[in-house]
């Protein structure tokens, strides 16, 4: 079996989220499960640097091999170049193309974002199709993510594949539909195996563009209809995927309910509904060799559950020392990594930031950047109270880690949260999250209530309601855990450390989706 995976994140070489750590973990995953897998990525300006740094030279260039796609009324061309995923024999394919991709940001310049995103990631679609048919590639499973990447089910049903999904009429009461234009000609057989899957990392991002973009897509208007790519006037890229993929997936189980409900829905929620047969949530997994506290090169000690002292207090002390807060080993330490979004819910910790450190004198540490006022109101805090509280507004892998492993507690109070990777960090490092009770932080973290505790089942802290109140209730009980019941603590970090989110599990999740694809007709 050959899955392709297509995505506009990858790490190491291009970041933004957990979309990155997800599209590459992942197919390492299944590569070394044995699966013949590649990955389509663009060629932005952070990769090439990233190799001239890493590698001392560009990733191999495949001459002769140009990708081109009518875009309108232009004709986009694209260059490859070839590398290899780490520690696997998976091939990545970075697509060329100077003026989409070489430029400072992934999405944006200074947090805005780029007008020809629509063509940019269009682009990016098409030309993974186009590469197949140049290298006539024999793939099975074609795997896109987010909006960025959801057209390639578009682009595939509607011109490569000689039937289309939706005459099998399986989807909604359409009306009919636009003739498939036959662009894959002798290569239709290469593209009639294809199945493809869409995962939603994270609904509230859809790629919703102006009408006239469908003039620059290369596909036909009759799709700008509600049942397929129009959505409230605008195009909706995510949508169009969800309509043409084969399969979706979402990145938790609890997520993958919610989605369907008006109120995580997104107003893709009857969409979602339509589709809800061939909609599963599989929760990530984590990096068990990057985010190892017993082998992790960031941190100043190492330990693992068996021997979590003195290594876990060392990191504590020699984070206070880094941060220049007060070196004391009693005091609880709170730890935040995160984009400063909305979405991540930390206007909750900036409303009772204050009281908790007047009332029980605790540190904060905050490790993002993202939205201003939220690190406006984190400023001031850290201004008012220096002795505990700070703020680190940039993006740091290596504090992440020392975070992660030098913290008591992680916050994590998301309003809504498809999966979230950094509380299973926390988890791992046997630093409790505190979170709220939705998406994948409801799948992973177990409260710690009384009865939770006394089963052995309790691995962190949950708000059941995003709101002040809860928030100052949950974080009373945490601290009261923390101070006061220190069998119970010790108990819950052993819990929390014992659990297993390797990608090993979920990875042979998707393997079974892509066979049960693959043996329907
Ligand atoms: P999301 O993708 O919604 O931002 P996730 O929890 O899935 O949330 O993934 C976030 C990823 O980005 C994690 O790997 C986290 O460590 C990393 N991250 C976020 N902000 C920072 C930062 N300021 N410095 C370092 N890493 C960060
Ligand atoms: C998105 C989500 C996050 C998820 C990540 C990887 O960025 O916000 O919850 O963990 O994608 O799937």
């Amino acid at each position: 079996m050959h899955i392709l995976f297509v995505t506009s994140e990858a790490t190491p070489w291009s970041k933004t989220g957990g979309l990155a750590d997800v599209c590459s973990a992942l197919p390492k995953t299944l590569s070394l499960l044995g699966r013949k897998v590649s990955i389509v990525t663009p060629y932005y300006r952070c990769v090439r640097d990233w190799f001239l740094k890493n590698r001392g030279a560009e990733p191999e260039a495949m001459y002769g091999v140009t990708l081109s796609a009518p875009m309108g009324k232009n004709e986009c061309r694209g260059g490859v170049r070839k590398a290899t995923l780490d520690g696997t024999n998976a091939t990545v394919y970075f697509i060329e193309h100077n003026d989409f991709y070489g430029r400072e940001g992934i999405y944006n310049y200074q947090g805005v974002d780029y007008a020809d995103n629509f063509q940019r990631f269009a682009f990016l679609s098409r030309a993974s199709l186009e590469l197949i048919r140049r290298l006539s590639l024999e793939v099975d499973i074609i795997h896109v993510n987010d909006w960025q990447t959801a057209l390639v089910p578009v682009y595939l049903d509607t011109l490569y594949r000689s039937r289309s999904r939706l005459d099998s009429g399986i989807s909604f009461g359409r009306v009919a539909y636009p003739k498939i234009t036959d662009v894959a000609g002798d290569d239709a057989p290469l593209f009639d195996r294809i199945k493809t899957v869409l995962t939603i990392h994270n609904l509230r991002h859809q790629g919703r563009f102006w009408r006239g973009a469908m003039d620059s897509l290369g596909l036909d208007w009759s799709l700008f209809s509600y049942d397929k790519m129009e959505f409230y006037g605008q195009v909706n890229y995510l949508k169009s995927g969800v309509v043409f993929a084969d399969a979706i997936t979402t990145v938790s189980p609890q997520y993958a309910q919610e989605i369907q409900t008006k109120f995580f829905g997104e107003r893709l929620q009857g969409v979602l509904r339509e589709r809800a047969n061939d909609l599963v949530g599989i929760l990530n997994g984590i990096d068990t060799e990057e985010w190892n506290p017993a082998k992790d090169e960031y941190i100043p000690a190492n330990y693992d559950v068996e021997h979590i002292y003195p290594g876990k207090s060392e990191c504590k002390a020699r984070l206070q020392e880094e941060l220049g807060l007060p070196v004391e080993p009693k005091t609880p330490l709170l730890g935040v990594v995160s984009r400063f979004d909305p979405q991540k819910g930390l206007d909750l910790v900036a409303e009772v930031a204050g009281n908790f450190i007047e009332q029980y004198g605790v540190q904060f540490v905050i490790l993002g950047s993202g939205e201003r006022e939220l690190g406006d109101r984190f400023r001031g805090l850290a201004y008012r109270y220096p002795r505990n509280f700070v703020l680190r507004d940039t993006f740091s892998v290596a504090l992440s880690h020392r975070i992660e492993a030098g913290a008591d507690v992680f916050l994590m109070p998301s309003r809504y949260e498809p999966c979230g990777l950094n509380q299973m960090y926390s988890l791992r490092y046997g630093t409790l999250p505190v979170v709220h009770n939705v998406g994948g932080l409801h799948d992973t973290v177990v409260n710690g209530s009384e009865e939770n505790i006394r089963a052995g089942i309790a691995n962190g802290f949950l708000l059941y309601c995003f709101s002040v109140d809860d928030m100052t209730k949950a974080l009373n009980w945490t601290l009261e855990c923390y101070r006061h019941r220190p069998d119970d603590w010790q108990k819950m970090m052993r819990t929390a450390m014992s659990c297993d989110h390797s990608w090993q599990k979920s990875a042979l999740e998707y393997d079974a989706l892509y066979n049960k694809l693959l043996s329907k007709i």
